[in-house]
């Protein structure tokens, strides 16, 4: 998608099937739009007047106009202007992609020339992220046109914004979203397919097209620097494991932050096996590894005045005849001796290797996981934000503060001593499960701090916000969400040296 910014009067709607969209509070009529025609202007006023359109939230309202110099004018609710923000933005677009490709409309003109208060890039956002969609699997309707995206998207400005400005924030906000559209699509690409082989091909593919690193440790390698915590996971599977790390190498003075992601690509639970129902959806498991790898499609593409290290471990789960029993102990990379109490809990084992070995291999200022850990992060939170635990502070705020902005939001659960002791082993370190039914998302998050050691460390439990978003116009709840994505990226440039 193409975005152009334009000042003033000076609009020529040359293309065929142009959109004009006028983004509106509730209730804030008169409309102020300079590119309306008069006619339009008294239509819409119509609307407004016999409450057909008031700019609910929701509310859109598409005007085709067959012979005027638009095709069509289309109308979108904000909600009450108090409550505006750049969410309300972003889902007021969610709802007009939806008209986008109802109507085939392939340029939009956004008129925002009276509005200098709006963000006006999360309205981008919230098209980049509605257009989405996965349909790579079925064949194409027979009687129907291939379906159409918008091409070009003209923002109306008003004669003293700071049009370059917005022009090079406007490319940015498209090439994230992007990006959390390509985690969208490694989640939602079939189990069978989207194996740890294959994601460790899509790291290889960033790297390759990027020049950043790309490094993939095999069993053998796993073994000799002895992950046993991700090998006994991948016992289980004829699919070979993989550890997966990209780099993204600024300066050796700069700081480094690593970000990790859990990459089950199936769980079935191994053999504390999981119900039937719904586990289809544990092809999803590897959204935090899609999330912190498609993370780096875009920090790849800005350059950004810090190191980042990106590691993956990924495995199935599954229950072949040499998987890892209940009651098994295994060595982790930092010495760690675990006992194994329910196979279903293998997020927290992979990750175990996976942050012990980052913090003594990178030595990262600062660590941040996502994981789709626990179903009790979906009972607390629901889906409607992510649980984020760690020990440190001021970590864990700029998240949250980067998290509001996005629309990602994150939640912060506390991880006090008494839940730490909740998974002392019997015969082992730890266990890889507290008490059934007490406090499963903090019982999560205090095994995983066992293997960072003193690195200020953030872990994010996605499990209720990467998939199935519920009543979000810009995502589709019978999709991954990418979760993850456009909030990594924006704290990441946050965390660039001062220039
Ligand atoms: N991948 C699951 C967590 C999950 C469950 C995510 C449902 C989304 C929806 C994870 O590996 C898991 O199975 N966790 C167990 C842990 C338990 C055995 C301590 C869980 O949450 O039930
Ligand atoms: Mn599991
Ligand atoms: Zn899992």
């Amino acid at each position: 998608m193409r975005v152009t910014v334009l000042k003033g009067p000076e609009i020529a709607y040359a293309e065929a099937e142009t959109c004009l969209v006028i983004p509106v509070y509730e209730r804030d009529f008169p409309l102020m739009s300079n590119a309306l025609v008069n006619e339009d202007e008294l239509i819409l006023q119509a609307l407004f007047d016999k409450e057909v359109f008031l700019g609910k939230t929701g509310e859109a309202y598409c005007l085709p106009r067959p012979t005027g110099p638009y095709k069509a004018v289309l109308i979108v609710g904000l909600g009450k202007k108090e409550a505006c923000s750049a969410e309300a933005l972003r889902r007021a677009a969610g709802v007009a992609a939806e008209l986008f490709r109802k109507h085939r409309v392939t340029h939009v003109y956004l008129d925002a020339s009276h509005h200098p208060e709006w963000p006006v890039t999360a309205f981008l956002e919230g098209i980049v992220l509605g257009q989405y969609d996965f349909d790579v699997y079925k064949k194409p309707e027979p009687d129907s046109p291939a379906p159409i995206k918008v091409q070009d998207l003209t923002i109306l400005v008003s004669n003293t914004a700071d049009g370059a400005a917005l022009q090079q924030e406007a490319q940015l906000a498209v090439l994230i979203c992007l990006s959390a559209n390509g985690a969208r699509h490694l989640a939602n690409t079939a189990p069978n397919e989207m194996n740890p082989s294959a994601l460790a091909a899509f790291a290889q593919g960033i790297a390759d097209e990027s020049g950043c690193e790309c490094t993939i440790l095999d069993e053998m390698q796993m073994a000799s620097l002895g992950m046993n915590a991700l090998l006994g996971v991948a016992r289980g599977s004829a699919q070979p494991p993989k550890f997966i790390v990209l780099r993204y190498h600024y300066r050796d003075d700069a700081r480094t932050i690593a970000i990790v992601g859990k990459g089950i690509t199936f769980d079935s639970g191994g053999i504390s096996i999981k119900p039937a129902e719904n586990m289809h959806e544990m092809k999803y498991d590897m959204c935090g590894a899609a999330a912190v790898l498609c993370t780096m499609l875009s920090i790849v593409e800005f350059k950004p005045k810090l190191n980042v290290v990106c590691v993956v471990p990924s495995s199935e789960n599954m229950t072949g005849d040499a998987a890892q029993r209940p009651g098994d102990i295994v060595k982790a990379y930092n010495g760690t001796t675990i006992e194994i109490l329910n196979t279903d809990a293998e997020g927290r084992l992979v990750l175990a290797d996976a942050l012990a070995y980052t913090v003594d291999k990178y030595k990262p200022d600062a660590i941040v996981d996502l994981a789709t850990l626990t179903g009790s992060v979906v009972v607390a939170l629901g889906h409607y934000a992510a649980g984020v635990l760690g020990n440190n502070e001021a970590l864990i705020t700029s998240l949250c503060e980067t998290g509001e902005k996005t629309g990602e939001r994150l939640w912060h659960l506390p991880l006090w001593e008494e839940y730490e002791r909740l998974i002392d082993g019997t015969h082992a370190d730890v266990a890889n499960i507290g008490p059934r039914g007490e406090a499963g998302v903090i019982t999560g998050a205090a095994f995983l701090k066992r293997f960072v050691g003193d690195t200020p460390w953030a872990h994010l439990d996605i499990a209720g916000t990467a998939w199935g978003a519920k009543n979000v116009p810009y995502l589709s709840d019978k999709h991954a969400s990418g979760f993850g994505v456009r909030l990594l990226v924006h704290w990441l440039l946050s965390q660039q040296e001062p220039s």
